[in-house]
């Protein structure tokens, strides 16, 4: 038997298994996914899945602490995802099937590696639908209040913000620092204190936020098709109102409000770096329907592309808008967008903005939804998950198990959990995967035919650019580096000190192996931004990731169906 923890499935044997219909004979002539998806749905189901509540809401928050400024993150964090997008598309052109990076990692890490992007992309997958169902439960509220419809609020928010406004609201009282109560205060406050319960023992959830992961899972459930049709006209409309905001805005921009740009410098302009890139996340997500793609190889690195380049110029020219509008100081709410509008006078417009938000962080929610049951799938095949997650419902054509657990999973938390902590997680797990993926088309074997009709990542040498390029950040931004090896909470810098460590050691490895310049790019680029995610996410992730470890090692390992076939053939090889 093969125990080695890194053993790998080479692309052959994956490509090989999902042509067979699943390799151990056990699935042949089972329903299969249906191949429905083009360039253009999937740019669409890109785009989908992109502009959602990071546009429609995290912006906010990463507006008022880095002012104007901000625009420049999003062109950091775009070159970021740039690179990470072009391995993607090398991957999804090489190995087109529904795993997206837990495939990717398992020809190329091996099957630990696997695991752990499999169990972390259920971060980016479940997590962030948790934070994106919040977040349209918020704009939903909104939008019935305009319809004179008032849900009490302990069924529309979570306890924990309930709690700790009712915790600020008694402290501020007894401290007579009454002018710091803002409305959100009163609002969740009233929360804690009108909600029935026994005892100290309250009922607050986001009952909202639970009805739409009901509705989507239930379409994600009920097929593709339908999916695509959904998610087609939904994108159509979210693009016309993003345009639409970017061009009335443009007529109310105060061009002082751009001044000062960097208001708290490059500081406080990184301090939004989790919001921002929460707002880029999904361009990837579209890789787990390679199996349902007409033409895969050529078709999903273009849909993946084309969706990030559309998206990054609307971000861009929105975030210049909305902080050329109204001063970045009034822009910490959850609603910045249509806050923006109402602030100017344009009541109507700042309405139909709130109707397009509930449309985009819907289409958001059903990509996700049909991102992660496609994950387990994968999973299941290969034994690292039970066999039932990758059973495909005999008349709908869709993982049907493993698409309702991701309805239970993402539900039952999105009534309960707070949405900065969902955000946070949600993007370090995200930038954790894209790190693998790049260190994984470092280590893929290369290919002698060049393919036609083929997505092919362009090789550049790194040879010397990495090694120079190191060796200037580190003189230019040699105070930078020097601040974070003082104060007193130096420990909080440890990821930054690793990234320094591997920055270098990549350097001299892309020296010695001329190594693909692209990938290490993006590794090097996903890392910085990783360091910037705050202490205290980075415990939670790592907490995370040994929750990982143990079920890997008390299930998975045993189970995996490579070390199966080694101790029937008898072999121990890898
Ligand atoms: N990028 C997605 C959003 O902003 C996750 O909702």
């Amino acid at each position: 038997m093969s125990k080695s923890i890194f053993r790998k499935k080479t692309i052959e044997r994956i490509l090989s298994d999902v042509a067979s219909g699943f390799g151990d004979g056990e699935h042949t002539g089972d329903p299969h996914l249906k191949k429905e998806l083009r360039v253009r749905d999937l740019t669409l189901m890109g785009i989908a899945a992109v502009v959602g509540a990071g546009i429609f809401s995290t912006i906010g928050e990463a507006s008022f602490q880095g002012g104007p400024g901000v625009s420049i993150l999003f062109v950091i964090t775009a070159i970021t995802c740039g690179f990470s997008a072009l391995c993607y598309a090398e991957f999804a052109a090489r190995i087109p099937v529904a795993g997206s990076a837990y495939t990717y990692a398992y020809a190329s890490f091996g099957e630990l590696i696997a695991w752990i992007i499999g169990w972390d992309l259920l971060m980016e997958y479940a997590i962030g639908n948790i934070a994106v169902a919040i977040s349209w439960s918020e704009y939903f509220v909104n939008l019935l209040e305009g319809f004179h419809i008032h849900l009490p609020r302990y069924v529309t928010t979570d306890y924990l913000t309930a709690y700790n406004a009712h915790k600020d609201m008694v402290q501020m009282t007894a401290s007579h620092h009454l002018a710091d109560i803002t409305d959100k205060i009163k609002i969740d406050a009233a929360a804690w204190s009108t909600a029935p319960g026994i005892g100290g023992l309250k009922f607050i959830a986001n009952l909202p936020a639970l009805a739409i992961v009901v509705a989507i899972t239930y379409l994600v459930y009920v097929g593709i098709r339908e999916t695509r049709k959904a998610t087609n006209a939904m994108v159509i409309l979210k693009i016309a109102i993003v345009i639409g905001v970017i061009l009335i805005g443009f007529f109310y921009v105060t061009p002082a409000n751009w001044h000062p740009f960097m208001p708290n410098g490059f500081k406080g302009v990184m301090k939004g770096v989790s919001g921002v890139f929460f707002a880029y996340i999904g361009f990837d997500a579209i890789s787990t329907t390679a199996e349902e793609c007409n033409n895969p190889q050529r078709d999903l690195p273009r849909g993946m592309i084309y969706s990030l380049i559309i998206c990054t110029v609307l971000y861009i020219l929105i975030s210049l808008v909305l902080t050329g509008m109204v001063s970045y100081k009034d822009l910490q709410v959850g609603d910045p967008l249509a806050f923006v509008f109402a602030r100017v006078g344009l009541h109507n417009i700042s309405y139909i903005i709130s109707i397009s938000a509930v449309v985009a962080t819907a289409s958001v929610l059903l990509i996700f939804q049909l991102g992660q049951p496609r994950i387990w799938m994968s999973m299941s095949r290969d034994g690292l998950l039970p066999k039932i997650f990758s059973r495909i419902h005999p008349k709908y054509h869709t993982p049907s198990f493993a698409t309702i657990v991701t309805g239970f999973v993402v539900a039952v938390p999105a009534l309960f959990l707070n949405l900065t902590i969902v955000t946070d997680l949600t993007s370090i797990g995200t930038l954790f995967a894209f790190v693998l993926v790049c260190g994984g088309v470092l280590l893929l074997p290369k290919e002698e035919k060049h393919r036609r009709g083929r997505f092919e990542l362009p090789y550049i040498n790194a040879k010397w650019i990495v090694p120079v390029l190191f060796i200037v950040a580190v003189y230019f931004f040699r105070d930078f580096i020097m601040e974070k090896f003082t104060g007193d909470k130096v420990h909080e810098n440890f990821p930054f000190f690793i990234f320094l460590l591997l920055s270098a050691a990549l350097a001299v490895v892309a020296f010695i192996k001329n190594l693909s310049l692209i990938p290490v790019l993006g590794l090097l680029s996903c890392l910085y931004l990783m360091t910037e995610m705050g202490y205290t996410n980075w415990l939670r992730f790592l907490v995370w990731l040994v929750v990982g470890l143990i079920i890997y090692f008390s299930y998975s390992y045993k189970n995996s169906t490579i070390a199966k076939e080694h101790i029937a053939t008898g072999s121990d090889e890898n």
